[in-house]
C-alpha cells in the first residue's frame, strides 16, 4: 500500500479544524503540519501530530507536504494558493477562491502554467444529493428547465454580529452564504448571463445587505429568482433543510431550491419529483410524484477523498480556479446590479 498522503493546513480555525476532523478519518491522508500564526493554532496542531509553523512560506519549504488545504481569511486565499502552486503542491481553496477577480485571473494562469491543480472548497457540489439532482436533470426528466426559485431565508442570531468584521462592508451573506447557493445554481442549471438585483440593510441596520432579491437569466433560457435574508424567523435555506451540518438543527420537508422544466418538477433537498404519466397533459391530470432515492455520504469527506486524487494526478478538480472564479464573477455582478439598478452580466472568466 503506497504511505499516507501528507497534507498541512494553513489556517486552523473553524473551518481548517473541521477539515482536520475528516481527514484524520481516512487512512490514505495524515496531517503533516499546520501553519497559522494565531496563538492557538501551536497546541492544536500539537494535539494533532502535526509539525507548527507561524508563517506558511516556511511550512512549505521545510515541511514539503503533498498537497494543501488553505483555510485562513479570504483575503489570503489567493496569495496562499500561489504560494503552493508555485512550490508544484496541489491545493484545496476555501470558498471564496478569492476576494477580487484579478488576483482569481492570477491563480488560474499560475496553475495551468505550472500544471499544479487547484480544487475550489464548494463542498456542497459533494453532496450525495447534488450529485444526484444534476443526474435527474441531465437525464432531461425535467425536460427544458424553464423556472429557477432560490430560497436563503434564516435568521443568524444577534451574537453572531458582535465579531465586528461580519458588520463591516464586505462581509455581508452574499459573498459569505449565498455564493454556495450561486454555485449549486451554475453547477445544476449551467451558467447566468444576466442578473437584476436589490439589497436592503434596514433589518438589522448594519452596513452589509440583511435582504436580498435576485434575479436570473441562465445561459440555457431559464429564468430564476433568488431570496435571501439572514434576518428572518424561516425555515427555507440549504443550511436548515439539507441537513448537511449538525450545527443546525433540520427542517426536515422543507425546499430550498425549486426546478421547473416542461416536462417535470423537483424539489432540492427532498428530491421530490413531479410529472405527467403522458407529457403535456397539463392542470385538469393528476400531477403524478415521485421521489429520488439519495445516496448515503458527507460532503466534505467526499470532497477530501475527491482532493486527494485530485493531489495524486488521478482526477481533474471537480471545481478549479477557473470555475470557482465563475462563482465569485456572478456574486460580483449582483453586487453591481443591486449598486447600480442595471441589469449586469457577470465577468467572463476563461
Ligand atoms: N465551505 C464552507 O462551508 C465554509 C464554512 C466556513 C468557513 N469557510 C471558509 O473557511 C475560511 C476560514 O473561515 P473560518 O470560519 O475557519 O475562520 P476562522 O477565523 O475561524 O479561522 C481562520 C484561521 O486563519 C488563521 N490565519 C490568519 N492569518 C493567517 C495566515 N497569514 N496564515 C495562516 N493562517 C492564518 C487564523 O489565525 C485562524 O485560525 C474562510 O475562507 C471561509 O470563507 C468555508
Amino acid at each position: 500500500m503506497n504511505s499516507p498522503l501528507r497534507v498541512a493546513l494553513i489556517g486552523a480555525g473553524i473551518m481548517g479544524r473541521q477539515h482536520y476532523q475528516h481527514l484524520s478519518q481516512l487512512p490514505q491522508a495524515r496531517l503533516c503540519a499546520v501553519a497559522d500564526p494565531g496563538l492557538q493554532a501551536e497546541a492544536f496542531a500539537a494535539q494533532c501530530g502535526a509539525a507548527n509553523y507561524a508563517d506558511h512560506r516556511k511550512m512549505l519549504e521545510h515541511a514539503r507536504p503533498d498537497a494543501v488545504i488553505v483555510a485562513n481569511p479570504n483575503n489570503l486565499h489567493v496569495a496562499c494558493a500561489l504560494d503552493c502552486v508555485e512550490a508544484g503542491i496541489p491545493v484545496l481553496v476555501e470558498k471564496p477562491v478569492g476576494v477580487h477577480l484579478d488576483e482569481v485571473r492570477s491563480l488560474v494562469e499560475a496553475s495551468r502554467k505550472r500544471n499544479v491543480p487547484v480544487l475550489v472548497g464548494h463542498h456542497r457540489r459533494h453532496n450525495p444529493l447534488i450529485t444526484k439532482a444534476r443526474e435527474v436533470i441531465e437525464q432531461g426528466k425535467l425536460g427544458r428547465l424553464v423556472n429557477v426559485t432560490a430560497l436563503w431565508q434564516l435568521q443568524k442570531p444577534d451574537s453572531y454580529f458582535e465579531t465586528p468584521w461580519r458588520r463591516e462592508p464586505g462581509a455581508g451573506f452574499l459573498l459569505t452564504n449565498l455564493i454556495h447557493d450561486l454555485d449549486l445554481l451554475r453547477f445544476l442549471c449551467g451558467e447566468v448571463v444576466q442578473v437584476q438585483a436589490f439589497t436592503r440593510n434596514d433589518v438589522r441596520g448594519f452596513a452589509n445587505e440583511d435582504s436580498a432579491a435576485v434575479l436570473l437569466q441562465f445561459a440555457n433560457g431559464a429564468l430564476g429568482s433568488l431570496t435571501g435574508s439572514d434576518a428572518v424567523a424561516a425555515p427555507w435555506s440549504w443550511e436548515l433543510d439539507s441537513g448537511e451540518s449538525p450545527v443546525y438543527p433540520r427542517q426536515e420537508g422543507q425546499p430550498c431550491y425549486l426546478l421547473a422544466g416542461t416536462e417535470g418538477a423537483m424539489s432540492i433537498p427532498q428530491l421530490k419529483r413531479w410529472h405527467y404519466a403522458e407529457a403535456g397533459s397539463g392542470w385538469h391530470t393528476p400531477l403524478l410524484q415521485s421521489r429520488e432515492s439519495i445516496p448515503a455520504g458527507q460532503a466534505l469527506t467526499l470532497q477530501l477523498q475527491h482532493f486527494i486524487r485530485v493531489a495524486q494526478g488521478r482526477e481533474a478538480p471537480l471545481i478549479d480556479a477557473a470555475d470557482g472564479g465563475r462563482t465569485l464573477a456572478l456574486v460580483d455582478a449582483i453586487r453591481e446590479a443591486a449598486e447600480t439598478g442595471r441589469a449586469c452580466a457577470p465577468a467572463l472568466i476563461a
